[in-house]
């Protein structure tokens, strides 16, 4: 990974989290979970379940254990391997909130109001969101700062998110004169799909919350369905060109392209070479295609979890286990820095 010109001399860690607020698409699968799987082997690796941030919108009381359970069931499915790397829900390990309040006590308001993805979420309704929505970033902060983590896979949505935690880790390390005792967190982005947009608009993202079915592809979706959808992504009435800087104002075809090269492990250019001069009733069910036999293994195995709930409990335990034991430590520094009473 990439090297850290500054203080922080502790080892690498890598970090990231999904929310379990419903089904997981193929943005999901591309800009994340499939990267999770390639940084295991090299890396100490903790994927957590972020139910916390979940509930910072309305979930179904009923519903969150299962969501929870759906998660880790895609992220054993998708490869990421409990023997290499840590897999837990957030809400059992209690270093997050803990280190959360004393982040919020640093983070400032005005940080805070710049962030992008909540004046998206709130939209003109923000005086009725809930304090947690808002807070939302600075919880993320101190799941990555619980652990010390160096780099954070995430798709590109979350770049803004990942700047506002190294301020903040910045800010504790200057305000407390403890340089280098917060690593800055990077992001991990590049790379064929960090932003995989709906399917129904090439300007958006691909995204959970869309309420249109039709703008994403769902883990859980059948070969049909892929197909279908597929099928009748919004596209132009073009040509596959050979050079991608003809994909500049075509967003729709550079989303197909880039979906079928980060599934293949290609270059956009790569794809062109070999599509250039067909149309989309060559290139679309090509593309479906291809989805369907990388996806099929991923929907099968989350099945076969899923049927055993007590396994995927167990994995979680003893992942939420293995966290505390790494941020407790942390935690502990954290107080004595901060100059808590210890009696
Ligand atoms: P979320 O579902 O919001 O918890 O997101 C989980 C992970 O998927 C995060 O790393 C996101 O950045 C990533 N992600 C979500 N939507 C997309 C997308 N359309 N393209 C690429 N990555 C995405
Ligand atoms: N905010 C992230 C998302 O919606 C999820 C998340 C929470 C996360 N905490 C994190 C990602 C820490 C990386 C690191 O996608």
């Amino acid at each position: 990974m990439s090297d850290r010109p500054h203080e922080y001399h502790g080892p690498e860690r890598v970090f990231s989290g999904v929310q379990p607020s419903g089904a997981l698409h193929l943005g999901n699968y591309l800009g994340a979970l499939k990267k999770f799987v390639t940084l295991q082997d090299r890396h100490d690796c903790l994927f957590c379940i972020v139910d916390l941030h979940a509930i910072t919108v309305w979930q179904d009381p009923g519903d969150l254990a299962d969501q929870t359970r759906h998660i880790a069931a895609a992220y054993l499915a998708s490869g990421v391997d409990p023997g290499k790397a840590i897999i837990y829900a957030q809400s059992r390990v209690s270093a997050h909130t803990e280190l959360a309040w004393y982040l919020n006590c640093v983070a400032r308001i005005g940080w805070l109001n710049r962030m992008t993805q909540f004046r998206d979420k709130a939209g003109r309704n923000s005086e009725r969101m809930s304090v947690g929505l808002y807070d939302y970033p600075v919880l993320q902060a101190a799941d990555i700062l619980a652990f010390k983590a160096t780099h954070v896979p995430v798709g590109e949505d979350q770049k803004q998110h990942l700047e506002l935690s190294r301020d903040i880790a910045a800010k504790f390390n200057n305000d407390f004169n403890v340089p280098g005792f917060f690593p800055l967190p990077e992001p991990l982005i590049s790379g064929p799909g960090a932003r995989i947009m709906s399917l129904r608009d090439g300007s958006g993202k691909m995204s959970k919350s869309d309420p249109s079915d039709m703008s994403r592809i769902n883990l859980t979706d059948d070969a049909d369905t892929i197909a279908r959808k597929f099928r009748k992504a919004k596209t132009d009435p073009g040509v596959i060109p050979e050079n991608p800087e003809a994909l500049g104002d075509r967003p729709e075809l550079a989303n197909l392209i880039g979906i079928y090269a980060a599934l293949a492990d290609m270059s956009d250019q790569a794809v062109l070479e070999q599509y250039a001069g067909e149309g989309f009733g060559v290139f679309k069910p090509a593309l479906a295609e291809l989805a369907v036999e990388k996806l099929r293994p991923v929907t099968e195995l989350m099945g076969r979890y899923l049927a055993d709930p007590a396994e995927i409990d167990r994995i979680l335990l003893c992942g939420a286990d293995s966290a505390d034991e790494i941020a407790t430590p942390i935690l502990a520094e954290v107080c004595d820095i901060i100059g808590f009473w210890k009696g």
